[in-house]
């Protein structure tokens, strides 16, 4: 069956079962493959996109399910103002390790920050705990958020 999704703002057409996870379509069909695919049972997080600005696990969201909204992924976030701030501090705290839960993590904490621009660590650790990191750098991505949320309130 043919959908037409927004993704990164571009219109894409795709013929594929109604069924047919997000994330299939986006690495699959679509070539980008900057999503990644974990566990493909909304429980790792490395899948993240954000849909309508509200990160989203694309493993478990059905192509026929996106309708009109926008699709946004890891490589286009950092064309977003919040986005490019969120990939400015990864890089000032040398937060990757493997690399592999990074492009979920990335999408998850401008969500965060467009709906708490000032989170404590209780709210980032909350906010981030679905987005399973096994390097553990789970320290490094707070202190992230932090100077990102900073460079926000300073309008940097
Ligand atoms: S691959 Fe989607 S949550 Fe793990
Ligand atoms: S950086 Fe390796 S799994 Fe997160």
């Amino acid at each position: 069956m043919a959908f037409t999704i927004k993704v990164n703002g571009t219109p894409r057409s795709v013929d594929v079962d109604g069924d047919t996870p997000l994330l299939w379509v986006l690495r699959d069909v679509l070539g980008m493959t900057g999503t990644k695919f974990g566990c493909g049972a909304s429980l790792c997080g490395a899948c993240t996109v954000q849909i309508d600005g509200v990160a989203t696990r694309s493993c478990v969201t059905p192509i026929d399910s996106i309708g009109c909204s926008q699709v946004t992924t890891i490589e286009a976030i950092g064309r977003t103002d919040a986005g490019a701030k969120i990939q400015r501090a990864w890089l000032e705290h040398e937060v990757v390790q493997c690399g592999y839960c990074q492009s979920g993590q990335i999408m998850s904490a401008p969500a965060l920050l467009a709906s708490n621009p000032r989170p404590s660590d209780a709210d980032i650790d909350e906010a981030m705990s679905g987005n399973i990191c096994r390097c553990g750098t789970y320290v490094r991505i707070r202190e992230a958020i932090k100077l990102a949320a900073q460079s926000s309130a300073k309008g940097g």
